[in-house]
């Protein structure tokens, strides 16, 4: 497995794992947006030539925000999501970012506990964000 920075080279395979993994994919026209802009750093998962993982994240000043993470179904329980989000923090980091906000949906428990597990913490709940009862949880962690 190889984990690098995201490029526009790679928006074909995310885009393949988004339509595989997420029940509401991003458009290839918000991936194209995050892979261009200096504003967004981006990290994959390579095994071998496919792309089995993700996460983005836009930042300004000292805060950034995630945008997405996923990781293909057939490869998870693996800690891919968790050393994904350590090469996120690290770029993050580089980038004198303090704090990495989130928002993640109140059913989705494997992700909610990921995030835990790697330090971050619920600070407010938005109800309904997602529609009717599916409320957001929105996480935080100071690195
Ligand atoms: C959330 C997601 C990225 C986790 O990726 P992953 O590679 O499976 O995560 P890891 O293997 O690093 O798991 C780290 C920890 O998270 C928790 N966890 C992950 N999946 C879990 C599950 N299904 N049930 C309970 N805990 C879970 C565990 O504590 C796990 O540690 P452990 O395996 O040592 O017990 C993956 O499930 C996914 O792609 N989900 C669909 C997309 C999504 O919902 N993204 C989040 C949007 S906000």
């Amino acid at each position: 497995m190889i984990y690098r920075l995201a490029g526009i080279e790679d928006l074909e395979g995310i885009m393949a794992l988004e339509k595989d993994s997420l029940e509401h994919p991003w458009s290839k026209e918000d991936v194209r947006v995050m892979l261009t802009s200096n504003r967004y750093h981006a990290i994959v998962c390579v095994d071998v030539d496919r792309i089995v993982g993700y996460a983005g994240a836009s930042y300004v000043i000292d805060e950034a925000e995630i945008g997405n993470i996923c990781v293909n179904s057939e490869y998870r329980r693996q800690g891919i999501g968790s050393r994904i989000w350590r090469e996120l923090e690290a770029n993050l980091r580089c980038k004198n970012v303090k704090t990495v906000f989130l928002e993640v949906e109140e059913s989705n428990a494997s992700a909610r506990a990921m995030y835990e597990k790697l330090g971050f913490v619920s600070y407010n709940v938005r109800q309904d964000y997602y529609g009717h009862k599916k409320s957001a949880v929105l996480m935080k962690n100071n690195l």
